[in-house]
């Protein structure tokens, strides 16, 4: 059995937005579990040690996924885990949005996947094994106001990853996608400083609360890692349980309905 600290020991990863929030926290946890890594950000990535080079680059253009791949081959040897991380939006409602702005949105969240995934397999097919994880949204399965674009690519990002997975699985390379639900970090900050938009969502997610970057981090290094080994072409919802939660909570009218109190708890 191998010790969690040592599960990437040997290994190299690379992060794309690793600049902030589940980006870094994926480049932390793998650096804690013995990987060499190289993450890349369109802003200064803080220094996180001997074993990690922090490249600028932007996730939308071919030259900065080549360039992941090459600096990450150039220092350590070998690319053995994908982490496609970086992403946001510019929102606005259909009837308003800019042609430009949802360029923006789709080539920052879907086409950087894909650009990211054809070089990322191109070095793993070489080496004949690899494992790969994007991170899509709740928002590929649920839209949201103002969301057209991101929700789009979002669901883009889940099924080209399962394209992927179809694709490269001769190869030996494997394709997941996380989909979070709510997550504290930069990209929300504005419903984290306003406490009735936070309230909402609580109200929305049956465990309470939003999840730290930290909780997406863990489960997408176990898609990356050998305990995923025949995990392929999946889509793992992190989300507190948010995705059940559509229907309507009938429990203030238990009574008239005919049930009882829980018995238990
Ligand atoms: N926070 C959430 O609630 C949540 C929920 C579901 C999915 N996601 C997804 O998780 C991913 C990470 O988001 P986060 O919440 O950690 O946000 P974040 O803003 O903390 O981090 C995103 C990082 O991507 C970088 N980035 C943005 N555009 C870039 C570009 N063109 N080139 C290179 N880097 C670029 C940013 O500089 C930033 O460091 C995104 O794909 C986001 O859509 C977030």
């Amino acid at each position: 059995m191998i010790a969690l600290n040592e599960r990437f020991a040997g290994k190299v990863a690379v992060v794309t937005g690793a600049a902030s929030g589940i980006g870094q926290a994926i480049a932390k946890r793998l650096l804690m579990e013995g990987a060499k890594v190289v993450g890349s950000d369109q802003n200064p990535i803080a220094g996180l040690g001997e074993h990690f080079v922090g490249i600028k680059g932007d996730v939308t253009t071919e030259a900065s996924a080549e360039e992941l791949i090459a600096t990450a081959v150039d220092r350590f040897g070998t690319v053995d885990a994908a982490f496609n991380v970086a992403g946001g939006s510019r929102p606005g409602y259909i009837v308003d949005l800019a042609e430009s702005d949802w360029d923006f949105t789709v080539d920052l969240c879907l086409k950087s996947v894909f650009l990211g995934m054809k070089h990322q397999a191109r070095q793993m097919m070489r080496q004949g094994a690899g494992a790969i994880v994007n991170i899509a949204s709740l928002n590929a399965r649920v839209p949201m106001h103002a969301g057209s674009a991101y929700v789009a690519a979002k669901a883009g990002v889940e099924l080209l990853s399962r394209n992927g997975a179809l694709e490269f699985a001769e190869f030996g390379i494997r394709v997941n996608a996380i989909l979070p639900g709510l997550v504290q970090t930069n990209l929300t900050r504005r419903h984290f400083d306003n406490p009735d938009a936070l309230a909402a969502f609580e109200q929305r997610i049956p465990m309470g609360r939003p999840a730290q970057p930290e909780e997406i981090a863990a489960p997408a290094l176990y898609l990356a890692s050998d305990d995923a080994s025949y995990v392929n072409g999946a889509s793992l919802l992190v989300d507190g349980a948010w995705a059940v939660s559509g229907y309507p909570d009938m429990r203030p009218f238990r009574g008239p309905m005919g049930w009882n109190q829980r018995t238990q708890a």
